[in-house]
């Protein structure tokens, strides 16, 4: 569909999984970051990615060199936007931040280029409002770790051109993703729903209706989930998610989003999941 460059702005956690599997699905990539050693951080992630896609029979000799090809890590958001057909910003979760980065991007990337935000809680629409012309930005969020999601949300905020929306789908489908199209709203549809389901699970923890265990097994033998909700919670970080359920406690202003005082509790001594050690379940080192 495209015949320029993908350009990745932000090199961390989801920028070198967007880079990844946006090169490995056949695009040239321009990955771009504001400090200096996210690039190389991010390109020795890219590298371990690999590898472990050749482990998992994913990836083949070919693919190895044709990534490497078709990724160059730019210091300069030009020279990484000059010639871009979608531009994928995946910086820190700041409004301010991402406003001031996509005046930028309207100014220096091609005219007809499609921009898109991974933002994961940010009204897409604010962060559109910043430039001359919203109707060619979007939402695409991807999912952590990027490789092995299938789901992108494509966010489509109320001055979105049809065409953008559109392009992101095929886009999204061209990186072998699985889109679904959301009206710009807090939480979209994944973190809205599936916080939801959290909260849940630690209410009826606080509430004595069973253990850690038994509830995420309830989903995950019952429903099928891959994983319970208490140990999602676990692995994305109980911080993370009370952040979230503030958020949309606040801006929704529906119950079932207020944050469970065992979440409160458990964040404010630190238990905040896998990468303390401890949260829901005991994780060791
Ligand atoms: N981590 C997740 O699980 C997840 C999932 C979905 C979406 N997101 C969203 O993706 C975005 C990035 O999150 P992350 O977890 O990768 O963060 P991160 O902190 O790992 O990476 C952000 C990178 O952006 C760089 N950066 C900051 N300002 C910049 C600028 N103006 N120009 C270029 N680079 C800049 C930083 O140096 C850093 O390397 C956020 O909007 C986040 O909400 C995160």
């Amino acid at each position: 569909m495209s015949a320029g460059p993908v350009a990745v702005v932000g090199a961390g956690t989801m920028g070198h999984g967007i880079a990844y599997a946006v090169a490995l699905a056949g695009f040239d990539v321009r990955l771009t970051d504001t400090r200096s050693d996210a690039i190389p951080l991010a390109i020795r992630r890219i590298g371990d990615l690999l590898q472990g896609g050749v482990k998992r029979g994913k990836v083949n000799e070919a693919d190895l060199s044709a990534v490497a090809a078709r990724l160059r890590p730019e210091r300069e958001l030009s020279a990484a936007v000059r010639e871009a057909d979608v531009v994928i910003e995946a910086v820190v979760e700041d409004l301010g931040v991402k406003q001031r980065l996509f005046v930028e991007l309207e100014r220096t990337a091609p005219a007809e280029a499609l921009l898109a935000t991974n933002t994961s809680s940010l009204s897409v629409a604010a962060i559109a409002d910043a430039v001359r012309d919203p109707s060619r930005v979007v939402g695409l969020h991807f999912f952590n770790p990027v490789h092995a999601m299938k789901l992108v949300e494509i966010v489509r905020h109320p001055r979105a051109a049809a065409a953008a929306v559109e392009r992101a789908v095929a886009f999204a489908r061209a990186l072998g993703k699985e889109p679904i199209i959301v009206n710009d709203s807090p939480g979209f549809a994944s973190s809205r729903l599936g916080l939801v389901l959290g909260l849940e699970a630690m209410r009826m923890l606080e509430q004595g209706v069973a253990s850690a265990e038994d509830i995420d097994k309830a989903m995950e033998l019952g429903y099928n989930h891959p994983m319970g909700p208490l140990k999602l919670t676990d692995l994305v970080g109980l911080d993370v998610r009370l952040a979230i359920a503030d958020y949309l406690y606040r801006t929704l202003e529906e119950p079932q989003f207020e944050p469970p005082q065992l979440l409160r509790d458990k964040v404010a001594k630190g238990e905040l999941g896998k990468k303390t050690g401890k949260g829901f379940y005991a994780w060791g080192g």
